[in-house]
């Protein structure tokens, strides 16, 4: 059976793209294998992390491509070159288009950092989410896997795993256990289900 390949588009710290290079290496992975890793920022430390593992890495930059067209033409031919069957949104912080996730249709996976359907959508990416989980009251929290349509947030769930919310938590106290309670334990969980399913399929 052939390993699917997969390709992880990140932004920044890259913590969940290393929950699965983690995962890669203890077999929790291993009906796919990370090929490429793409960052829309320079300087993000996924990148870094990339290297370290030996994967192939690329920075596709916006500002020089100039369109959100050219950018997602620029990412589909890195994509296509490589043969990716499966892309994972590990914090990327850039909503695609339609041609772009159509083109991809139950191949694009992301992590979301609260219970969808709570705290998702435009604008709700990063710390905002946490802040407005904090804003609102809730006790209980989470993390979303799902597959990526055209409307953010919106595809369908694959998996979710609550966490507590406790008394005095800040933002970022509250996203770092998100992290470690849900997003660095499903994210990893869900890409070897979908990549056993491709790769079945192969
Ligand atoms: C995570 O909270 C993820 O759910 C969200 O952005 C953050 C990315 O963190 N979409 P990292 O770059 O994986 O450390």
């Amino acid at each position: 059976m052939l390993k699917a390949k997969i390709a992880v588009l990140v932004s920044g710290g890259g913590t969940n793209l290393q929950a699965l290079i983690d995962a890669q290496n203890s077999g929790i992975i291993h009906s796919g294998e990370i090929v490429l890793v793409i960052s829309n920022h320079a300087d993000a430390y996924a990148l870094t992390r990339a290297e370290k593992a030996g994967i192939e890495s690329l920075y596709i930059s916006k500002k020089e491509l100039k369109t959100q067209e050219a950018f997602e033409s620029a990412i589909m031919t890195a994509l296509e070159e490589r043969g990716i069957d499966l892309i994972v949104l590990a914090g990327f912080m850039s909503i695609l288009s339609e041609r772009f996730t159509a083109r991809y249709d139950h191949r694009i996976i992301n992590i979301h950092p609260s219970l969808i359907p709570s705290f998702c959508g435009q604008g709700f990416y990063g710390l905002h989410v946490h802040e407005a989980a904090l804003a609102k009251g809730v006790k209980v929290t989470g993390a979303t896997v799902h597959f990526v349509n055209e409307i953010p947030d919106g595809g369908e769930i694959i998996a979710q795993k609550a966490v507590e919310v406790q008394d005095g938590d800040t933002p970022e106290v509250l996203q770092r256990r998100v992290m470690e309670q849900a997003e660095w334990i499903i994210l990893p969980q869900a890409v070897e289900r979908i990549a056993e399913q491709i790769s079945n399929a192969n």
